[in-house]
């Protein structure tokens, strides 16, 4: 296949990400409704928000955040039809040069305690599952 990874781009991207994500996601949470997420990675301009194409189409992204202090890894997918192809791998590989270019020295990211494939496809990738309680709170006024 021929995979290319760029920037997310509002015009471009917007609508594959939105089905991609509902395919494979399958989102329940408000918070995670995927045209808001677009829209607040947007606005926060951080550059950080990448998608896989494979001839202009859009067959992966993957989501970065970075404090100063620690990266995070978000929203990494892959159409179901690409997966098992190597293109998580690149996408992850992109969005962790990208969080070491800021100076990143430790990257985090949380999955699903059920999620064991995903961990399989993390583990793979030179990460190990750390014994912490995450924690999380809504902040109901952002959500709209
Ligand atoms: C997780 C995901 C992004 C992996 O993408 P991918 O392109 O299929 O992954 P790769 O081809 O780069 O896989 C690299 C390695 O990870 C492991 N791996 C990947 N998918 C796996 C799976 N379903 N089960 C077990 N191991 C897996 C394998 O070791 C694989 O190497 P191999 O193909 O030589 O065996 C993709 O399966 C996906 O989109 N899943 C659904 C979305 C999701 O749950 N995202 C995480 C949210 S936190």
């Amino acid at each position: 296949m021929n995979l290319t990874v760029t920037t997310f781009d509002n015009q471009l991207h917007r609508e594959q990400t939105i089905t991609l994500w509902t395919v494979v996601f399958g989102y329940k949470a408000d918070h995670n409704i995927p045209g808001l997420v677009i829209d607040k990675k947007i606005q926060f301009g951080d550059g950080l928000f990448f998608v896989g194409l494979h001839n202009k189409t859009v067959v992966g992204t993957v989501m970065a955040g970075y404090d100063g202090h620690r990266g995070w890894i978000y929203s990494i997918a892959v159409s179901p039809e690409f997966q098992k192809q190597g293109v998580g791998s690149t996408l992850l590989a992109f969005a962790e040069q990208k969080l070491s270019e800021l100076g990143c020295m430790k990257i985090n990211l949380q999955i699903l305690e059920s999620n064991k494939a995903v961990e399989d496809f993390y583990t793979a990738n030179g990460y190990q599952t750390e014994k912490r309680i995450s924690m999380g709170k809504q902040l109901t006024q952002n959500i709209f």
